[in-house]
């Protein structure tokens, strides 16, 4: 007897990933450019003059392509654009990017992708169009909420404009979260917990403490 139409989409249709014992994977990308280089940091940032965008994203999509070959079949669960400062990418990039994780690999349906974004004015124009790429969590780089301990932290952003970032944030993206470096020295246990209920109150469901 031949199946009815239904049963056959069934047959035909892909396992999902809870069907198969295949754990998933998430995708990083490294963008290691920053605007200036904040005296704490131990990541891989650099501040450069001239960044060549195309060879970037050439090299991105080529390396992307090696991985795809290496592991077919597998399911992305996450995409991750950390730094330096991925808010500095072109969302153009952050767009083509996206695509071919989409075309490599089968992508789950809560497929989460987030950027990490410093509160600078250079970055906050660009949220919109990292939010059209696809971009659907944002995590901001708030550090404190304090002027003083910005000015120390060598941080480009002042008070005002980390919460008109994080601001910014809720308008655009699903999810958002917001990082807060604390046990800065000369920071007292009132100020930490006066800072912390700030923060909770403009956070998106998410906070960060290094
Ligand atoms: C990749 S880093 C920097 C992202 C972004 N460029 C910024 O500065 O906001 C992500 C988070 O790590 C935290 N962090 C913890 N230890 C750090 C360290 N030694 N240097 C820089 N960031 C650190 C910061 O709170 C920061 O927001
Ligand atoms: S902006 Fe972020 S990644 Fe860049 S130097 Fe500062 S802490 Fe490091």
């Amino acid at each position: 007897m031949k199946p009815k139409t239904t049963d056959l989409r069934q047959q035909m249709r892909p396992p999902s990933r809870q069907e198969t014992s295949e754990p998933g994977f998430g995708v990083y990308f490294h963008w290691p450019f920053c605007l200036s280089k904040c005296p704490y940091c131990d990541f891989n940032s650099h501040v450069r003059e001239g960044i060549d965008e195309t060879r970037w994203t050439r090299a991105l999509l080529s390396e992307l392509e090696h991985t795809g070959e290496a592991t077919p079949g597998r399911t992305v669960t996450s995409i991750f654009f950390g730094g330096g400062t991925p808010s500095l990418m072109p969302p153009e990039t952050v767009a083509a990017l996206i695509a071919r994780v989409r075309a490599l690999w089968r992508c789950d349906d809560n497929l989460e992708i987030t950027l990490e974004a410093n509160p600078g004015a250079a970055e906050t124009d660009r949220f919109a169009g990292f939010a059209a790429a696809g971009v659907n969590r944002l995590s901001v780089g708030v550090q404190s909420l304090d002027n003083e301990a910005l000015r120390f932290l060598g941080r480009g952003h002042d008070r005002t404009a980390a919460i008109a970032a994080v601001e910014r944030a809720r308008e655009l993206f699903e999810r958002y979260t917001i990082d807060l470096i604390y046990a800065r020295p000369g920071q007292s246990l009132e100020g930490l917990r006066a800072e912390l209920g700030e923060a909770l109150a403009l956070t998106g469901g998410h906070l960060s403490l290094y």
